[in-house]
């Protein structure tokens, strides 16, 4: 018997590896995703993996997938979660658990073809190594377990999966240690951040001890992508974003791969102090949960696509666009990532945004980001018609007739009221 386990390296997932074994009696093997947590966290890792019991450790990298195929759907249909949240977290779940590499995207040049035609994810890796079972070091409480899981189900409906945290009486930091000390995993020596995070190239979410209070301010090293816009430099910069089919493709005219987009807006916006959200959000497992989140590069790009749309899509398409974009969230949340609806709201979301084609400028400022131009070739603006100055298009003589038409409602219930009124 084999698993697969969603392996991080930290304490809470190296414990897991002994915790397997002893309870199942199965081989460990251990898998972990490069989706941009940072290399520092990948250095040494399979010496770690064996030396807490497991038999082997696969490692992807699936930075360009996660950025190509899952960040920038989510990117170009809106989807934002409660007013707030991009999503972070959300998105890399079903990557890490399932990938599967589109062609297509030799289009861009570098980075890419190095990488492997396939790039097996959990629920491959656990064909390809013969396990029966794949395993992860979320917590019954979370988000994070429904979201990796309803994966597994979409891809391998056989896999079992086993939920440690949810099944042991290991409750805390102390119990931990103590079971890898009993096992001999080796223990971290860095001492462990008081607070829960996950990061990845779009995001790094901040969760638990003193924001536990809703009240509580964070304290300012807190943060790690982001300078405090207190410091954050005197002079504005400015940025241009350019955008084919509600895609992002280059940075100030420079074509650039998705992971190598977003990175250099993670530093340029992580410089001036932009993307820092706080808030608390409804969990799917019922919950409120306060988190904070430090999303620089995406907050740039999110408002980029938004604003070229006012340029591109029409009042009717626009509305039902964010309709759509509230359900697309949602589904994005709570895990659904392969439904059919997810998938067919994509199909919708890649016909509206056919012609978001185009760039944006906007000016960064300790904290602040603000558009200050958009251009597109399929521009529906025409300045001939929307200028005060002239008119041939537009005969402002017609608007009489318009407006007593499309006020004819409002007319026949002033009527009535005033005829009721006087009787
Ligand atoms: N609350 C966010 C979400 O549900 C962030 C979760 C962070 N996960 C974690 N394991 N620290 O997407
Ligand atoms: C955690 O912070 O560990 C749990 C987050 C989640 O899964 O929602």
């Amino acid at each position: 018997k084999k698993v697969v386990l969603a392996y991080s390296g930290g304490l809470d997932t190296s414990v897991i590896v002994p915790w397997l074994r002893e309870n199942y009696g199965c081989e460990v093997v251990c898998f972990t995703a490069d989706v941009g947590q940072g290399i520092k966290e990948l250095d040494g890792l399979e010496e770690k993996a064996k030396a807490s019991g497991a038999c082997q450790l696969v490692v992807k990298d699936l930075k360009e997938e996660f950025v190509k195929d899952y960040i920038f759907p989510c990117l170009r249909a809106g989807a934002i979660y409660e007013r707030k949240y991009l999503l972070g977290t959300s998105m890399a779940r079903p990557v890490i658990a399932k990938v599967e590499y589109d062609r297509t995207f030799s289009t861009f040049s570098h980075s890419i073809l190095e990488h492997e035609l396939s790039l097996p994810a959990m629920v491959d890796v656990a064909s390809e190594v013969g396990a029966d079972a794949v395993s992860h070091g979320c917590t019954g409480k979370g988000n994070d377990q429904v979201r990796f899981e309803l994966t597994f189900f979409a891809l391998n409906p056989e896999l079992h999966v086993v939920a440690p945290w949810r099944e042991w009486d290991i409750q805390g930091r102390e119990d931990a240690i103590e079971y890898a000390k009993k096992h001999n995993v080796p223990v971290p020596v860095t001492k462990k951040s008081i607070y829960s995070r996950d990061r990845n190239l779009w995001h790094l979410s901040h969760e638990g001890d003193i924001l536990e209070d809703p009240a509580n301010e964070p304290e300012k090293d807190m943060y790690m992508m982001t300078a405090d816009p207190e410091d954050a430099p005197d002079k504005p910069e400015y940025v241009e974003i350019g955008i084919v089919s509600g895609l992002p493709v280059s940075v100030n005219g420079k074509e650039l791969s998705p992971a190598s987009l977003l990175s250099q807006l993670n530093e340029i916006g992580g410089k001036h102090g932009i993307g820092r959200v706080d808030m608390v959000e409804n969990r799917l497992v019922g919950m409120k949960s306060r988190g904070v989140y430090e999303t620089p590069g995406g907050t740039i790009l999110s408002m980029a696509v938004r604003e070229l749309e006012s340029l591109t899509l029409d009042r009717e398409a626009m509305q039902f666009k964010d309709i759509c974009a509230l359900k697309y969230a949602e589904l994005v949340y709570a895990g659904r990532w392969f439904d059919p609806l997810r998938k067919s709201m994509d199909a919708f979301m890649e016909e509206i945004t056919a012609t978001t084609t185009g760039s944006v400028t906007l000016k960064l400022y300790k904290g602040s980001v603000t558009v200050t131009g958009r251009k597109s070739p399929f521009s529906l603006y025409r300045q001939d018609i929307s200028s005060f100055e002239s008119g041939q298009i537009y005969d402002q003589a017609d608007a009489a007739g318009f407006i007593r038409l499309y006020g004819l409602p409002t007319r026949v219930r002033a009527m009535l009221e005033k005829d009721n009124a006087s009787a």
